[in-house]
């Protein structure tokens, strides 16, 4: 197993939209392990293989207290979302030390297959549902800052280039 860099906004790389997983090989199973390892290294409940720069539809997701109930989702799709929403405040291993408020749906039911390729269906709330939404729109190249307003986007970013330049000299 390995520690996998994360990319951090404002990468373009973020941005990008992943493809299907076609092969269900020992590549997907040592990409799992490599993602497992790397968000519970860095603290996380969720990485989604674009933050890792591997642009496959490849989800990771702990939201346990014991961190020791992993979920992978190869190529999931959520199939419901419930019209409740619920707005409440996220962050994200690519957005470091930032967290704002993002509305979600408050329940969601989903599908993805696990490393083997055996489909499975989940039905989701709470802080899991808010995960999956997230890890979800990192694979469609969106980054949870991208729902607030341009003023707070900018800020942000800001913030982490000078954070980054800090880090660089
Ligand atoms: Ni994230």
């Amino acid at each position: 197993m390995a520690l996998l860099p994360i990319l951090c906004y404002p990468d373009p790389r973020l941005n990008t939209v992943a493809k299907p997983v076609a092969q269900f090989d020992a590549g997907l199973r040592s990409l799992v392990d490599d993602m497992l390892q790397t968000m519970y290294e860095a603290e996380g409940v969720g990485l989604a293989a674009t933050q890792v720069n591997v642009h496959q539809r490849v989800v990771v997701i702990d939201t346990s207290e014991t961190r020791n109930q992993p979920l992978v989702l190869i190529n999931p799709q959520i199939t419901w979302l419930s019209p409740e929403r619920l707005k409440g405040e996220e962050g994200c291993l690519s957005v470091p030390g930032i967290y704002d408020g993002v509305e979600r749906a408050v329940a969601v039911k989903a599908q993805a297959m696990d490393v083997k390729g055996q489909m499975q269906q989940i039905e989701a709330q709470g802080m899991l549902a808010v995960c999956i939404q997230h890890e979800l729109d990192h694979l469609m190249g969106k980054v949870f800052v991208e729902y607030l307003s341009p003023l707070k986007r900018n800020r942000i970013k800001t913030k982490i280039l000078k954070a980054q330049r800090s880090e660089d000299s």
